[in-house]
């Protein structure tokens, strides 16, 4: 049994909660949060006693019932954090994106999980999509030919919900960047593990709500992170990448589509369909636009959470999603966020 320690009780954290509990090898034996309603609620759905519900992280990680900590925080508090469960001799598993800036420790983290050895795993969880999976070993079995270009887009639309306010999402300092870090490194990470890795990249944003509320003042602050990016990159071997992630799409409440050309076929996927795919092979004489849709297999069904408990117990399933990359999509981030900011092309 795997015994788990959760560090940020916000909106994502139900998602781990919900699948960890579905995991018949893990147990949450503590949480922690700084906000005292969000740890009431949470310590009390899971049972947690008194003894292990805990406002300072450090005190959660020193935890002798913890075996394996999950970060859901704020995106500036992941590195610090993952460095003290690290250093504690503790697997963990770290929310996207890996940090604010490659800067902020990212290095040091990566070198401290290369020397301990430890399962560390980057909350990408699109990896876990079936159609991501299924798309994977079709590329790996080389059924597309050569890779030529790919298009994806990361589609919300929640920069226009009345009333929000500045939250730590909308603050420079604590999020790293916007929609890009937010959305983007999502399909950053997908796109460097379904075609390659990024060689160069020119990025545009743009600020559509340029001013919100403080938390805690009728006052008003500018907004200095991106509300939508677009990207063109060039990927190893040549491919082409167009990008876009947005939050400015209304009507859209979570949309993700993806497309990969090849001399020999293509695949499409939508994640609002994640357990279908659109594929079309020349071998097939399919190069008139003949595309069939069709269910993914149902092998390629694999559920984060599962994945971080059996990493834990030394069972490292296909496709795992590594700190290591996150740091790689780190570096990518910096390099979008500097080539926005400066007008240029930026190389990696
Ligand atoms: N993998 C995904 O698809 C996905 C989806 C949504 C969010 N996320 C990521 O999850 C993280 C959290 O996002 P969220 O939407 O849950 O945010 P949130 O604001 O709803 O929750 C963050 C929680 O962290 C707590 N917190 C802040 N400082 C703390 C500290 N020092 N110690 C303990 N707790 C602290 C806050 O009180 C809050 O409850 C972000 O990094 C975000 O990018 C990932």
């Amino acid at each position: 049994m795997v015994r788990i320690g959760i560090i940020g009780l916000g909106r994502i954290s139900g998602n781990h909660i919900g699948q960890l509990l579905n995991c018949l090898d893990a147990k949450i034996t503590a949480v922690c949060d700084i906000d005292a309603e969000k740890l009431k609620s949470a310590g009390d759905r899971l049972n947690i006693p008194e003894s292990h519900r805990f406002s300072d992280y450090r005190e959660l990680i020193a935890c002798p019932d913890v075996e394996a900590v999950e970060i859901c925080t704020p995106n500036y508090l992941h590195v610090p954090m993952a460095l003290d469960v690290i250093r504690a001799g503790k697997a963990v598993e770290v929310e996207k994106p890996l940090s604010t800036s490659y800067e902020n420790g990212v290095g040091e983290l990566v070198s401290e999980i290369k020397r301990t050895g430890l399962p560390a795993m980057m909350c990408f969880s699109y990896r876990f999509m079936p159609a991501v999976r299924y798309a994977k070993d079709l590329i790996g079995q080389g059924k597309l030919g050569k890779l030529i270009n790919v298009t994806v887009e990361y589609l919300q639309s929640g920069v226009f919900i009345p009333g929000r306010k500045l939250e730590w999402r909308f603050v420079k300092e604590y999020a790293g960047s916007g929609t890009l870090g937010d959305l983007g490194v999502h399909l950053i990470d997908m796109t460097r593990f379904l075609v390659g890795d990024f060689e160069s990249i020119y990025a545009m944003s743009k600020t559509v709500v340029t001013e919100r509320q403080k938390l805690d003042s009728d006052e008003y602050a500018p907004v200095l992170v991106d509300d939508l990016t677009g990207m063109m990159a060039r990927l190893e071997g040549g491919v082409i990448a167009n990008m876009l992630f947005t939050k400015c799409a209304i009507g859209e409440s979570n949309t993700i589509r993806f497309e990969i050309y090849g001399t020999d076929g293509i695949i499409k996927f939508n994640l609002n369909n994640p357990n279908e795919i659109t594929l079309c092979f020349a071998a097939e004489n399919r190069t008139d636009g003949r595309q069939k849709t069709i269910p993914v297999p149902e092998e390629y069904r694999l559920g984060q959470e599962y994945a971080f408990v059996q990493a834990v117990q030394g069972k490292l399933t296909p496709y795992f999603p590594s700190v290591t990359e996150g740091a790689e999509c780190q570096r990518i981030l910096d390099a979008a966020v500097r080539s926005a900011a400066e007008n240029r092309i930026v190389a990696l």
